[in-house]
C-alpha cells in the first residue's frame, strides 16, 4: 500500500490557497490510487513547538528531561512517517520571503544526523530516499520573473532542505500574484490547478520514478 504525506503550513483555513490546491492534488493522487494510506499535518492550524533551549536535546542530544523525551518522540515519529512515504505533498504559502514557521519547525524535528542524513567522507549524504515530493507554493507577488525573482528564498531553500535529506525528486507548482486582486488570484489558482493536474496525470501511480 502507497503512502501519501500531506503537510499543510498555511494559517489560513479554507481561505488558503495552498491548502485548497494541496486537498485537490491528494484528492487526484487517490483517484488513482484509492488504496494509498494518507497521513496529515496541519502545521498551520496545529504547529509543532519550535525548538527551545528545554526540548533541543530531543533532536540534538542526549534528551533526559520530560520535555526532551517528548521532543525526542515527536521526532521519531515524524522520521517514521516520512521514511513511510512513498509521496510527499507540501503546502508551501511564502511568508516574509521565504516558508512558514509551521513548516519550518516541522524540518527542524526531521534533520537528524544518521536518521535522514549522515554525514560521510564525501560530504552530507540524504538516507530518505526514492519519494516524489510535490511543493505548491503561494505567493502574495511574482517571483518565478521579474525584479523580485532574488528574493525568492523559498523554493531555493526547500529544495536544498529536501535534497540535503535526499528528495531530488521534487515539483514545484506556484500560484503566484495571489496578491493583485480577485481576478488575478482566480487566474493563478486556475493556472496552479492545471499544472497540477498535468503533474498528476503524467504519472499518476505513487510508486519512485
Ligand atoms: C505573515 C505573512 C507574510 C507574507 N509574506 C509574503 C512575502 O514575503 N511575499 C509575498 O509575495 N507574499 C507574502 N504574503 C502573502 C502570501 O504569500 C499569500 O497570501 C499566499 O496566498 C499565502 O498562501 P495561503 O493562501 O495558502 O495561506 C504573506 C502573507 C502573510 C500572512
Amino acid at each position: 500500500m502507497s503512502t501519501i504525506l500531506v503537510l499543510n503550513s498555511s494559517v489560513y483555513g479554507d481561505a488558503s490557497v495552498t491548502r485548497t490546491l494541496v486537498a485537490e492534488t491528494v484528492w487526484r493522487l487517490q483517484v488513482a490510487d484509492p488504496d494509498a494510506r494518507v497521513l496529515e499535518h496541519d502545521l498551520g492550524a496545529t504547529p509543532l513547538p519550535h525548538l527551545s533551549t528545554a526540548s533541543i536535546a530531543g533532536v540534538r542530544g542526549t534528551p533526559a528531561s520530560s520535555v526532551e523525551l517528548e521532543t525526542r518522540a515527536v521526532s521519531d515519529a515524524l522520521i517514521a512517517e516520512l521514511h513511510s512515504a512513498d509521496t510527499i505533498v507540501i503546502g508551501s504559502p511564502m511568508y516574509n520571503f521565504s516558508i512558514a514557521t509551521g513548516l519550518r519547525a516541522w524540518f527542524d524535528h526531521v534533520l537528524r544526523a544518521g536518521l535522514t542524513f549522515k554525514y560521510s567522507e564525501a560530504g552530507p549524504e540524504g538516507l530518505v530516499t526514492d519519494k516524489r515530493v510535490i511543493v505548491v507554493t503561494a505567493r502574495g507577488g511574482l517571483y518565478t520573473e521579474g525584479p523580485t525573482r532574488p528574493y525568492d528564498f523559498q523554493e531555493p531553500y526547500l529544495r536544498h532542505l529536501l535534497g540535503f535529506m535526499g528528495m531530488t525528486d521534487v515539483a514545484f507548482v506556484h500560484a503566484e500574484r495571489i496578491g493583485y486582486g480577485p481576478e488575478a488570484r482566480e487566474a493563478a489558482v486556475e493556472q496552479a490547478r492545471a499544472q497540477l493536474g498535468a503533474l498528476v496525470s503524467e504519472r499518476p501511480t505513487l510508486s519512485p520514478a
